[in-house]
This record gives C-alpha cells, structure tokens and sequence, in this order.
C-alpha cells in the first residue's frame, strides 16, 4: 500500500499505529522500504549520524537534498519526509517556503518537517499554502539545543507543559498534517495524541503517540557511546559490522581473502601469448 498523508491520517482515525524511521542513503531506504515501515524521515540528524557533528545545527540544504533525493531512489510505497534544517525557516517566510520547495523539486520530499511550536505557525501556514505538507516538531527541538541547555525532557512542570499543549494546537491549527513529539513525558504525550486530529509521532514520548519514530543507527546499536533512555536496540549491528570488518582485516593480511572463488579465470593459452608479446616488446 502506498503511504500518503491521507493514509497516514487514516492510521490514526482506525487506531493503527505509525512507524517511522530516519533514512539517508539509498541502501538502506530499499531495506527500510521491503520492511514495510510506513515513513521516512530524512532527519538534520544526519549531522550527527552521517557527518560526524556534535549536533543537527551545521547541516546545510545542500546536505538536506543530497541524502534525500538517494533516499528518493530506493522508495516507493514509503513516505518520505524531509528535514528543513536550522535557518532554512526560522529567517522568513519567503526562505520557509522556497527552501521547503527545493526539498521537493530536488530532493524528491513528499512533506517537510520543521522545528518549533507557536513560533513557527506562520511559516507553517505559507508551507502548506503552497501545497507542501509540514510536518511539525515540538517538545525537544534539537535545533534550539543551545537554548535549552541540552538535550533535556521538555514539559515536566505544569507551565512548560501547558506550553507543549498549546504548540501542538498551534502547529494544527496552522495546517501541519502530522506531529513529532521529542522528549515529553508519557502522560502528556498520550493528553496530546487525544486532543489532536492530526497523528502524534513520539521519539521518547511513550506508547500513547499514533506513531513511533527513531533513528536507525540508535534502534541497530550501532553506536557505542551514548544510549538514550527511550531507544531499544532491535539487533546488534554495530557488533556485527566491527567484526566482520575485523575478519576481512585480518584476511586480508594473512592471504585467505581472495579466494579461488573470488577470481576471474584466463586460460593458460592466453596468458603464454601476453607473456611472448611482452618479451617480443622489450
Ligand atoms: O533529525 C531527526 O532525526 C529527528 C528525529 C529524531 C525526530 O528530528
């Protein structure tokens, strides 16, 4: 079945949960793709994941529109959701909107996902005028890390709670199809998914959100440092690529890689006649 914004919506009215997972490159989307996962999201956090930064605020709309379009490639019933990264929004409208469109016309984006609540509504709207579906981004917005501090829960007092509550209706009302809710306590997380039409992705937000979504390095263990609270590792790949890469290295250096059944043949005949015209040259 193919994933649209309708079905998406769909989901949620039938109780149906969402899955999603980030993408950046077209191996993995065709592997993302064959399991059936409803969406993808090409996240800024590629800075981190596939660039190396220490967070998502470096990443430029050249970034964005390269690793969206390979994701592109390798999907097609899955839906495809792009990052706008910091400062390609927050600036102005007129930037909101041109630079959502780049992420379609060259990235190949079904929609575009942004960061912020009430402060980014009308960016929001002028998106969706366009005909652009915007995905909205509230609680924990990495993009806004030095402002917060860190990377911390958001909403655990009433007030700022309250804050988390009234970002999700703004972000609705201003015409975003769907929301990620990062980093929120369970409890308002399930309070938001049951006051919004619109379907509820939760990243460290609790059982109770339409939708689940994670970034696939962290839910493959493939990163040995840091594990945050809300991530499951669903295998061991890390594990599994630090040994087999230290199975080639190893065969490599003794000879047992490549074997005969890695090499291309030539007769003898062949060989006889390269070696004479060889001596006849010399
Ligand atoms: O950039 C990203 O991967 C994200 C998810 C963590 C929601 O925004």
């Amino acid at each position: 079945m193919k994933n649209t914004v309708t079905t998406l919506q769909q989901q949620k009215r039938d109780g149906s949960k969402i899955s999603m997972l980030t993408c950046y490159d077209y191996t993995t989307a065709c592997l993302v793709e064959k399991a059936g996962v409803n969406a993808v999201l090409i996240g800024d956090s590629l800075g981190m994941t596939m660039l190396g930064y220490s967070d998502t605020l470096p990443v430029t709309m050249e970034d964005m529109i390269h690793h969206t379009r390979a994701v592109s490639h390798g999907l097609h019933d899955t839906f495809l959701v792009a990052d706008m990264p910091f400062l390609s929004y927050q600036t102005s409208v007129y930037d909101a909107v041109m630079n959502a469109g780049r992420l379609v016309k060259e990235g190949h984006a079904q929609a575009v996902k942004l960061e912020g609540g009430a402060s980014v509504c009308e960016q929001i709207r002028a998106i969706v005028k366009a005909d652009i579906p915007v995905c909205a981004h509230i609680g924990l917005t990495p993009q806004s890390i030095n402002a917060f501090g860190g990377f911390k829960v958001q909403g655990k007092d009433a007030a700022r709670a309250r804050q988390v509550v009234e970002d999700a209706l703004a972000v609705q009302e201003a015409g975003a199809f769907m929301v990620v809710l990062e980093c929120v306590p369970a409890a308002l997380a399930s309070y938001i998914t049951e006051i919004l039409d619109i379907p509820t992705i939760g990243i460290g937000a609790g059982a109770g959100c339409d939708g689940q979504v994670l970034v696939y390095q962290d839910m493959l263990g493939m990163f040995s440092g840091m594990k945050p609270k809300f991530v499951k590792h669903f295998a061991e790949i890390g594990e599994i690529m630090r040994n087999a890469f230290a199975t080639y290295d190893e065969e490599v250096k003794s000879g047992a890689y490549p074997a005969e059944e890695h090499t291309f043949k030539i007769s003898d005949e062949v060989m006889d006649e390269v070696r004479k015209g060889m001596d006849k040259a010399c």
